[in-house]
């Protein structure tokens, strides 16, 4: 198989600033919507947190495949050689980005969820799992035998609420959080999270769909046994997404899906496999997905986070204070505003539910953010509290707006200024 050897494997490289490269763009950016009136005008897209727009290099890395696309760990051919070497290099690229130990294990999944309940069907039996009422449905829901934690006041009040179940645990743990909130933004302290479950015997499973497209994540040096993301948050929307960690659970679990490739052979009994990756990935897999993931994990790292941390501050930042000045904006918060976060900011708009801003937002300024409670019902009721009317009946919602690669302060200013307009309606 000289073809596989012909593929680089990408070392976890770190670029010196000489080596930085300039913020890649994203396709789409030109983007015209019509607005009321029948107008056309840039699209301002502040939904990043739902999905990201594709990257200009993950674009052409697909392009890139697609002519000699092929079947993957199943033919001879040149060109399936050549495709599966794509989607192995792929693996170790995705394991690089992360940061993961050369044993980990690189499951390629549909996404965030896929990853969830896939680590979740594969606990040892009699694994508890302690879980934070804040976390994404994702990563909320899975697990068969969870123990909820209310949302903490303080980051510190999130490691000692863990301390303080996991010591009440006998048997198999693995505490669960998330590494930015989805709603606020908001940062966790996943190190001393990690600190602590490692202390009581656990593991700690770290979602990192809202993290990974805008910092570094060094899975190693923080001590995390599993992290999951999705590749459309990460500028790949091409349907693939990865749970990456230690390999003996994933060993041992049931096999995700049952099929080709998971077994080495089939008689009177079936022999599984019992190397993670292809134990969980029977099946063709996503391909493409799989080399958009990497392309873009490789373009973001090729940038070397500085100046895109930098910009994304500077908006974030730009956003937020124009929020603050309006009145009737409220920002939510788990953790005051000094709390650091990633590009997400959620309001509510006095006067208004959150549909009839987004609607507004979109069918009169052309700009998209999302509304409702974004997959984390228990969280969002947390913070808005009873005060905000809606929560007892169910209705009750915020709108959120994200940004990433792409975002321009025109975008932002436009958001202000159309929340201005739509609260000097209501006096
Ligand atoms: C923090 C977090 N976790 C998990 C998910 C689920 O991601 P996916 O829909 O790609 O499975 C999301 C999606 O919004 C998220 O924000």
């Amino acid at each position: 198989m000289t073809i596989f050897n012909s593929v680089p494997t990408q070392a976890a490289h770190q670029p010196s600033p000489a080596e930085e490269r300039p913020i890649p763009a994203v396709l789409g950016a030109d983007l015209e919507v019509p607005v009321k009136g029948g107008r056309l005008v840039g699209y301002a897209n502040l939904d990043y947190a739902a999905s990201a727009p594709c990257l200009e290099p993950v674009s052409a890395a697909v392009a890139a495949a697609l002519p000699a696309y092929s079947s993957v760990h199943r033919g001879a051919g040149y060109a399936s050689q050549l495709t599966t070497a794509r989607y192995e290099q792929a693996r170790h690229t995705v394991r690089a980005f992360v940061g993961a130990r050369p044993d980990d294990a690189v499951i390629f999944t549909r996404n965030t969820t896929d990853a969830t309940n896939l680590l979740a069907g594969c606990l040892p039996d009699g694994t508890t799992t302690v879980v934070f009422d804040t976390e994404h449905h994702a990563s909320l829901l899975p697990w068969k035998n969870a123990v909820r934690l209310a949302p903490p006041a303080f980051p510190g009040e999130a490691v000692r609420a863990a301390d303080e179940a996991l010591a009440a645990i006998d048997g198999p743990k693995l505490l669960v959080v998330t590494a930015a909130s989805n709603v606020t933004g908001e940062l966790w302290p996943i190190a001393a999270l990690a600190h602590i479950a490692h202390r009581h015997g656990a593991r700690i499973f770290v979602d990192a769909a809202q993290y990974v497209p805008h910092r570094r994540l060094n899975l190693t040096a923080l001590d995390l046994d599993y992290v999951a993301f999705s590749g459309h948050k990460l500028y790949a929307p091409f349907g693939a997404g990865a749970l990456i960690g230690r390999r003996d659970w994933l060993a041992d679990g049931e096999p995700y899906l049952k099929g080709g490739g998971a077994v080495r052979s089939v008689a009177e009994t079936t022999e599984w496999h019992d190397d993670p990756e292809p134990r969980h990935e029977a099946g063709t897999p996503n391909v493409l997905g799989a080399i958009a993931l990497a392309a873009a994990c490789d373009a973001l790292s090729a940038t070397g986070w500085t100046a895109l941390v930098e910009e994304e501050e500077r908006l974030i930042g730009r956003l937020r204070s124009g929020l603050a000045a309006i009145e009737g904006v409220r920002e939510l918060a788990l953790w005051g505003d000094a709390h650091p976060r990633v590009g997400i900011v959620s309001f509510t708009v006095a006067g208004y539910t959150a549909r009839e801003v987004a609607e507004a937002l979109s069918g009169e300024y052309g700009i998209g953010v999302r509304d409702g409670k974004f997959c984390a019902h228990p969280f969002v009721r947390h913070l808005l509290g009873e005060s905000d009317g809606g929560c007892a009946d169910g209705t009750a919602s915020a709108v959120r707006a994200s940004i990433g690669i792409g975002t321009t302060d025109e975008h932002v200013d436009r958001l202000v200024e159309a929340l201005r307009d739509l609260t000097a309606r209501t006096r």
